[in-house]
């Protein structure tokens, strides 16, 4: 998953944000966070985009957000290999193109994110927000319990997202990702890529 590199440290290159200002797309270990008050937030762009399940025809585009958010179609997560092009898949499709993913599966009776992305051009627009409540949508008509995702100890802002909309960490699994690189990766921020952490929503 980490390409090697001979001439120095390894560098995790997914996934990428978007600067909120300049809406440049940034490297994972380039982008930064900010605090601000309410009204001062940096505004989300507009964008018009609707879920709905992937068909086979999506498959070109699953392919390539994958590339971009992971380098490959394999997840390891929650213990296990998943391969995204046979999870359930719901995509978000802006005006102007493909704008992002949610993988699902179900793992120990639980209906488990494999993988969300959305493109940095889209990123602050709602789509991820609207990628996860038609997940818990599905976890609630398949009468599962709870939704539940993984993330890494850098990835703040996924951290921030997910707990902004009512996920609650429930477990930590220390060092799974230095045993996955092999080695202590910069992740966002430049902050090293150590935990694996685990969090999930009850389904109502
Ligand atoms: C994390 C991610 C899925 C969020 O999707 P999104 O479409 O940008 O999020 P939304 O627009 O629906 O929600 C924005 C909210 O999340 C926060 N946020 C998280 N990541 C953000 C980003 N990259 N850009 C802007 N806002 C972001 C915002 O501050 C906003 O918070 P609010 O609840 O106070 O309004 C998306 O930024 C992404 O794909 N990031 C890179 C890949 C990644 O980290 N995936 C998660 C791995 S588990």
């Amino acid at each position: 998953m980490v390409p090697a590199d001979e001439d120095g440290p390894v560098e995790v290159p997914y996934p990428q944000y978007r600067c909120a200002l300049c809406g440049e797309d940034l490297p994972l270990g380039d982008a930064h966070m900010s605090v601000t008050c309410a009204e001062h937030r940096v505004g989300s762009t507009e964008v018009r985009f609707e879920i709905r399940p992937a068909v086979a025809s999506d498959r070109h585009e699953i392919e390539a957000i994958c590339d971009q958010a992971w380098g490959e179609t394999e997840i390891d997560v929650f213990g296990r290999t998943f391969d995204v092009l046979a999870c359930d898949n719901l995509v978000a499709i802006a005006e102007d193109g493909f704008a992002g993913l949610i993988s699902l599966a179900i793992d120990r009776g639980e209906l488990a994110v494999v993988l969300l992305t959305v493109y940095p051009r889209y990123q602050g627009s709602g789509v991820g927000a609207a990628l996860v409540e038609a997940a818990v949508g599905i976890a609630r008509e398949r009468r599962l319990p709870f939704i539940k995702v993984a993330t890494t100890n850098d990835d703040i802002p996924a951290l921030y997202f997910y707990q902004r909309r009512g996920f609650v960490l429930y477990e930590l699994v220390a060092g799974e990702m230095v045993d996955h690189h092999g080695e202590v990766v910069p992740g966002f921020a430049g902050i090293a890529v150590r935990d694996e952490l685990h969090l999930r929503r009850p389904v109502c």
